[in-house]
């Protein structure tokens, strides 16, 4: 049988960054436990604009069509601020979303014991938290049409349109309820049911399909109570669902509440193809971070952990993603911690590759 396949688009900004260390951390898998993948490397965002005037060639998006999954560092920078719309790194991004149908986006957040110090808010309120945020990826105002910047009198006007069709929210909504039943058989879905006729479709739509899982204890939050309730009481959460954008918005919160976005990872994923994997592209929920970029600085917790995800949800290898996962907790309880994870000014941060080597040596110890 040949080898699982994997397509790595690092992308810009500390993209490329994060990913090399993921990239060691793969091969250390193929030296020391037998997972051999096959590895192709290719340009998204900015870098494939550089190259090709375009955010994502149709080469590419054809590759990520056929690979078993793709990993994704990250899009974006001020360098492209004055490109056209269409050009943008993000609209790469937003393709391979779209056209691999990535409806179900899994954002985990964690609080590792070793960080609950760290986090904004007060160590017994994230002390042991494990929420996963189901985002829905491939509709609501992200691709809703009509939309643009058009003229209208003697002034323009900016257009988006809130669009969900029933199948979408159902879709969506099975994930997280087959989510849930892997986990603690507690849902709360999070809408404006109050003021936008797509929370009242939504919400229904959550209902009906609720009654195909009637060991999930569902509840519904409007979706500002619900990131008041992420800062107020995180841990009275288990599965959150939710649509796109507010899923970009309260994963985003839900960050901070593990100590930093540099430690959150996310598996987008589809339909199960033909060998019975789900369509997948694993990313950090973080973006290409201009500010530190091309300094060593950037945390690739999230990468690797996205990395873990595809051992987990692609490739059916469980305890691997748990051995990786314990490695770097091993390594945060050990106190290594890049800038991002500093609470205490004196301690020496660690660069993007000695947190990597960090964690190596953390999974040479473990067999
Ligand atoms: P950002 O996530 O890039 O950065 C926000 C803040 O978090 C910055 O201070 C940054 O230094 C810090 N940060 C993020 N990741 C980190 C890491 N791994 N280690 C340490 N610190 C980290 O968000 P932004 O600044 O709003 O956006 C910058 C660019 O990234 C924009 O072009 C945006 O569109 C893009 N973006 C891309 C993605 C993606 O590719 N998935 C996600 C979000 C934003
Ligand atoms: C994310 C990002 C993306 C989003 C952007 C870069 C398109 O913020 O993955 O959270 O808004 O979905
Ligand atoms: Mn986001």
């Amino acid at each position: 049988m040949s080898n699982p396949s994997l397509l790595i688009l690092p992308g810009d900004g500390i993209g490329p960054e994060v990913m090399a260390e993921v990239r060691r951390i793969i091969d250390w898998f193929g030296a020391n436990r037998g997972l051999q993948f096959d590895v192709s490397e290719d340009l998204v965002g900015g870098a494939a604009y550089d190259a090709h005037g375009k955010p994502l060639s149709d080469e590419t998006m054809a590759k990520a069509q056929e690979v078993d999954a793709v990993l994704l560092g990250a899009v974006g920078g001020p360098k492209y601020d004055d490109l056209d719309f269409s050009l943008k790194p993000e609209r790469g991004l937003l393709r391979l979303r779209k056209e691999m149908d990535l409806y179900s986006n899994l954002r985990p957040a964690q609080c590792f014991d070793a960080l609950a110090d760290f986090s904004s808010l007060k160590k017994d309120i994230v002390a042991g938290l494990d929420i996963m945020i189901v985002r829905e990826l491939t509709s609501g105002v992200y691709f809703g049409e009509p939309r643009g910047i058009f003229e209208e009198g003697n002034e323009r006007v900016g257009i988006n349109t809130q669009r969900y069709t029933e199948s979408e929210i159902e879709r969506a909504a099975r994930s997280a309820f087959e989510l849930a039943m892997r986990r603690n058989k507690k849902l709360c879905s999070m809408e404006k049911a109050n003021v936008m006729e797509s929370g009242i479709l939504w919400r229904e739509v959550v209902n009906r399909v609720s009654a195909d899982y009637p060991e999930v204890e569902l509840s519904h939050m409007y979706a500002d109570n619900g990131a008041m309730q992420l800062v107020r009481a995180p841990k009275q959460f288990d599965v959150i669902l939710t649509d796109n954008l507010f899923g970009d918005i309260l994963s985003d919160c839900a960050a901070m509440l593990t100590g930093s976005l540099g430690m959150l990872p996310s598996a987008s994923l589809g339909a199960p193809m033909a060998n019975g994997r789900p369509k997948a592209m694993y990313e950090p929920v973080h973006g290409s971070a201009p500010d530190i970029a091309g300094q060593g600085k950037a945390n690739p917790i999230a990468c690797i952990l996205s990395f873990a995800m595809a051992l987990r949800y692609s490739f059916d290898q469980g305890e691997e993603a748990d051995r990786l996962e314990a490695a770097i907790e091993k390594v945060l309880a050990d106190g290594v911690r890049t800038g991002d994870l500093l609470a205490d000014e004196g301690v020496q941060p660690v660069s993007t590759s000695e947190m990597g080597d960090a964690i190596l040596s953390a999974l040479d110890a473990s067999v």
